[in-house]
């Protein structure tokens, strides 16, 4: 891959041009009947996501750690639409804590009870790589961001696909549309710029990565291949899964940085909140994402990369299957992954 390509990708992923996907893609009513998921729904991109997506008439689920924080958010977003928010949908708080397992069973559970079907979900929650120091662990034991953005979230997702299937079905059964159920994982630009060789080092998994923003990087280069994976084994059922790199937006994922970095971050490379709303809305709801598109990766603002343009070519070898003359990595994250929930299943 040229050089003149590694820094067209830096540019366009760090410097997008205007959003074509926001508000009025998503008018107000637009979803009603529709069922969606934000995990982390209650601070950052993804409650500016909630925000957009109450507004367009769905039943919106906030799956949060805190129910004080989400009955907090969801408060706010109603208090930000006043009177109207009556004429817009339902916002209901979810306990989902990713880095334990046990309630991520227990979050499905109650979900189940409650709805037969999930058009979206947004695997959105996560923690920035100065939130866990190296040595820290899930309360079952995983380096915790592995634990949450690769094992809590594939596991929380296999447990809803009933409902994921379920939605395609009642979908396609009055017309002839194209499904709707998707799955949108969000990754970082860092997973090109930071992760290790192929994207993560099956070796220390367990352990983690000492540099902080190296760590961060190969878990969220475990969410893309996971994301490929899912599509490669779901796309069958119907379900869209999408690995989606939000853009540098100023939400949680920095806390923790230093007051000089951050200066800098923040004169230079970040932009306002709802542009990272814009684009994981994009990756859930835009018409023109199809299933021949599925498992493609999604830029800021909205916009599809293709492999071909991608800098990191050997995270595309190490995804692809061994019959597409890849490394099988997906495969093999996930059966990782699985060999980690499965005591808990
Ligand atoms: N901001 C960016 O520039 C940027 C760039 C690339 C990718 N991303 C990704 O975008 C996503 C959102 O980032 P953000 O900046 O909006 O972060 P944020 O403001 O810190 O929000 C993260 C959300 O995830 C929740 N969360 C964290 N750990 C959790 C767990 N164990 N179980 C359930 N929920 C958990 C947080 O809950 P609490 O409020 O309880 O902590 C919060 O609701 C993350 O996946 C991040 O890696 C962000």
């Amino acid at each position: 891959m040229s050089i003149i390509t590694k820094i067209r990708n830096a540019l366009t992923q760090n410097y997008p041009p205007r959003p074509k996907f926001t508000e009025a893609d998503i008018p107000s009513g637009s979803q009603k009947g529709k069922v969606f998921m934000v995990t982390g729904g209650n601070a950052g991109i993804g409650f500016e996501l909630c925000k957009l997506l109450f507004r367009s008439g769905a039943t919106v689920y906030m799956a949060c750690r805190s129910q004080e924080k989400a009955r907090v958010a969801i408060q706010e977003i109603q208090n930000h639409y006043g009177e109207n928010a009556h004429g817009m949908g339902q916002l209901k708080a979810l306990h989902l804590d990713l880095s334990d397992l046990p309630s991520i069973k227990e979050a499905a559970r109650q979900f189940a009870q409650q709805e037969p079907k999930l058009d979206v979900l947004w695997n959105n929650a996560g923690i920035g790589g100065n939130a866990a120091k190296f040595g820290e662990h899930t309360t079952q034991g995983l380096e915790p961001l592995i634990g949450i953005n690769c094992v809590g979230a594939l596991f929380f997702t296999e447990l809803l696909l009933p409902q994921l299937t379920a939605s395609r079905a009642s979908e396609t059964a009055g017309s002839a549309q194209q499904p709707t159920a998707r799955v949108v994982w969000v990754t970082s630009a860092l997973a090109d710029t930071m992760s290790p060789k192929n994207g993560i080092d099956f070796d220390s998994l367990d352990s983690g990565i000492k540099d902080r923003v190296a760590n961060y990087a190969a878990a969220k280069a475990g969410v893309w291949i996971l994301a490929r994976e899912f599509a490669r084994r779901h796309g069958k059922d119907g379900i869209i899964s999408l690995p989606v790199n939000p853009g540098n937006v100023r939400a949680g994922s920095y806390n923790g940085t230093g007051a000089f970095l951050m200066w800098i971050l923040n004169t230079l490379m970040l932009y306002d909140v709802i542009y990272g709303a814009y684009t994981e809305a994009y990756g859930g709801l835009s018409p023109s994402i199809t299933l021949k598109d599925n498992g493609i990766y999604i830029m800021p603002w909205g916009r599809v990369r293709y492999d071909h343009d991608t800098p990191r070519q050997d995270i595309i070898k190490a995804m692809n299957s061994e019959e597409e003359g890849g490394l099988g990595y997906g495969r093999k994250l996930w059966d990782w992954c699985e060999a980690k929930w499965k005591p808990y299943v």
